[in-house]
């Protein structure tokens, strides 16, 4: 269904996310037909180009990073057609007029703060001074929203200053993946699971965003923000609140957030003893965290993981396990939600016998897995096994499952949309700092080090503890 007409200028667009994810997304999505006749792009940045140029810039983003079957010669001519470039300064006075002139009446305008948190106010400021945005338009920002609460909170402060909330659109690219949505369809729209889904029935929860790539070429940044910060704060927070909140009246943007504010308002504080930390060291002619971040002194993490308790009615008593790190074994991003043994075993005492998991896999092979209790076939007595019973999202939608958009595809056709259901409030975000600020200062205060871990390992020993001692055990990362 195509989206109503918009102008959509991208302040940063020749930035690195502009290139890699914005606008190959757009391209898709014009691919797909969903953007309309008279959609139009406008690239914002410093550098001197003409739309030419632009254009050239695009196309070659283009064949990097979109895949080869959906690379159409003629698609993407069209496509650039769309495009158009004003040089602006955005703490000066230069191009605003010429942008100014570009934003056609009666359209959506949506504003893509592609840029630095240290720029937002200049440019919110300048595009209501040469009123480019009014009262309608629409802002999106991206990560990192903040360092910490005080900053956040003054960069909720900036924007609120030109714009409302309902205006204001804040990434966190994870609520944009489709199996991350699916996991309300299958929380709410089915009668099987939502009953269970509680400190009575359920024994522990696992989240796992592993990766393999580590942290060169943005050692700077990352160096500044670590794991924690860059994603457990947002990433791993909001599928934490997906997983935990109340059934919100009805799929619409606060009803949701509120519910999910709920959760992070409820966390625990996290004792040190429930924090491991790590830096992956070198392997063979790969660099390790230090080369990478090149700061020899560096304690920041590259791996986090956490036992987290929630303090409601649902959930106390059930503790949930998050951990993710650069440099692991596999790219592997899942939540498991492990049962609890039935309360008596009619069938005896059976070895190694392992209860209910729900798995919902994030990436890559996206889809669910339910292990179920069965009877061994054969002769051989009442001898139970697990057996997985298996949805691949692939499998079960076939062709449909390839069509599914990136997040970044899905999240822009929202913003023109108008629905903010997958994006941050900004009370989420400071709720969320608020909860992490505390974590970071301890380990700060108390000059802690992380441990090293290997390269393609499954991270820091210390976090295999974090569990066996709750007599508990992370799954497989793989
Ligand atoms: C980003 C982080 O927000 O998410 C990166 O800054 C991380 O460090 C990335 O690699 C992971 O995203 P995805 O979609 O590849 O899981």
């Amino acid at each position: 269904i195509p989206v109503d007409p918009f102008d959509l200028v991208i302040f940063g667009g020749t930035g690195d996310l502009a290139r890699r994810k914005i606008l190959p997304g757009l391209y898709l999505r014009f691919l797909s037909g969903q953007m309309p006749e008279d959609a139009a792009i406008i690239a914002a940045a410093r550098s001197d180009h003409d739309d030419d140029a632009y254009r050239a810039i695009i196309r070659k983003a283009i064949d990097e990073f979109v895949a080869k079957d959906k690379r159409d010669a003629k698609s993407i001519d069209a496509f650039l057609s769309r495009l158009s470039y004003v040089q602006v300064d955005a703490m000066g006075e230069g191009g605003w007029k010429e942008l100014a002139g570009k934003i056609r009446k009666g359209m959506v305008h949506a504003f893509y703060f592609s840029v630095g948190p240290s720029l937002f106010g200049a440019l919110a400021e300048r595009l209501h001074k040469h009123k480019i945005a009014d009262r309608k338009s629409r802002v999106v920002v991206e990560k990192p929203f903040g360092k910490d609460l005080a900053s956040a909170q003054e960069l909720n402060a900036t924007l609120a200053q030109h714009f409302r909330e309902e205006q204001i659109y804040r990434i966190d690219h994870y609520l944009g993946k489709e199996t991350v949505q699916n996991l309300m369809a299958v929380r709410f729209g089915n009668m099987l699971f939502e009953p269970l889904w509680n400190a009575q029935y359920v024994d522990h929860i696992q989240i796992t965003v592993a990766e393999t790539v580590g942290v060169g070429g943005r050692g700077a940044y990352y160096d500044n923000s670590g794991a924690m910060r860059d994603m457990v704060q947002n990433h791993l927070m909001q599928l934490l609140c997906l997983i935990a909140m109340e059934p919100p009246n009805a799929f619409e943007p606060n009803a949701v957030r509120d519910e999910k504010l709920k959760v992070i308002r409820a966390l625990d504080p996290v004792e040190p003893k429930d924090i491991v930390r790590g830096q992956y060291g070198p392997t063979g002619d790969e660099p390790g965290y230090i080369e990478d971040s090149e700061n020899p002194e560096s304690r920041t993490e590259s791996y986090i993981a956490l036992k987290l308790g929630i303090s409601n009615w649902r959930w106390k008593g059930t503790p949930f396990y998050l951990r993710t790190g650069k440099k692991l074994k596999a790219r592997a991003s899942e939540i498991a939600v492990v049962f609890k043994d039935p309360p008596h075993s009619i069938f005896g005492e059976q070895e190694g016998r392992k209860g209910n998991v729900l798995v919902i896999r994030l990436q890559p092979n996206e889809g669910m897995n339910l292990r179920v209790t069965i009877k061994e076939p054969g002769p051989g007595g009442m001898r139970l096994i697990e057996v997985p019973l298996d949805m691949s999202f692939a499998e079960a939608l076939g062709a449909d499952a390839e069509d599914v958009p990136d997040a970044y595809e899905r999240l822009i056709m929202d913003v023109i949309r108008g629905n903010q259901t997958l994006f941050m409030r900004g009370d989420e975000v400071e709720a969320a700092w608020a909860w992490t600020d505390p974590l970071i200062e301890g380990w700060q205060g108390a000059g802690t080090k992380p441990a090293t871990y290997d390269a393609g390992s499954s991270g820091p020993e210390d976090a295999l503890a974090l569990m066996h001692r709750d007599g508990r055990r992370w799954r497989e990362i793989a």
